[in-house]
């Protein structure tokens, strides 16, 4: 006859009579379902990785967007006919935490005619800021070797597009950009803004 196998057993507080419950131990963790339970978090955190920036990019369409501002650059007299001056403006949704950074630099082009073209500072690779060097008549980035022509279109290096440009107006006897984001790939300005009598 072969010896019966001890089940654990614990005395209730509600068995004062003496009865025994009997209740089964639990099962002890073993490697393999801790590496189960580890797979699983994981799972969660790339489905998480994954859903929030689509989530994101679904509900940004019911979000209020910015509304651009007609936002000063100074008087025409500052932009002289033929050449490209540098400008700065005040950020129209500046906080009061943002300091220097509510200044946002942006490149004038005064065309031979009276027309403007105004340039986002931000190449449309990565973003640096570029700059104007009159000599060679381009626009040239320092990060990766970018280049644009005067009117903004895309000379040379890596970047996929002409620089962006804001929308603007004179008013009296300033020019005034709408203003509020930098121009980017979702909110291009003029991109294909093009000068009569260029190519
Ligand atoms: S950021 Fe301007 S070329 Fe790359």
């Amino acid at each position: 006859m072969t010896p019966e196998t001890p089940k654990e057993t614990k005395t209730d507080a509600c068995c004062q009579t003496g009865d025994v419950a009997v209740v089964d131990a639990p099962p002890p963790t073993t490697r393999r379902h801790f590496l189960f339970q580890i797979g699983i978090a994981l799972n969660v955190v790339a489905g998480a990785l994954i859903t929030v920036p689509i989530l994101g990019y679904v509900m940004s369409a019911f979000v209020k967007k910015f509304d651009l501002e007609w936002t000063n650059l100074g008087p025409i007299s500052n932009f002289p006919e033929g050449e490209i001056r540098i400008a700065n403006y005040e950020n129209p949704y500046r906080r009061p935490w943002d300091g220097e950074t509510a200044r946002i630099p942006c490149w004038v082009r005064h065309v031979p005619g009276g027309t403007f073209q105004v340039f986002a500072i931000n190449c449309t690779h990565l973003g640096c800021p570029v700059r104007w060097f009159a000599e060679s008549k381009l626009f040239m980035c320092p990060c990766h070797g970018g280049a644009f022509y005067e009117n903004g279109d895309h000379a040379a290096g890596p970047p996929p597009r002409p620089l962006y440009t804001y929308e603007y107006r004179v008013n009296g006897s300033n020019l005034e950009i709408k203003a509020g984001i930098l121009p980017n790939i979702g909110n291009p300005g003029n991109p294909t803004e093009k000068v009569k009598g260029e190519a």
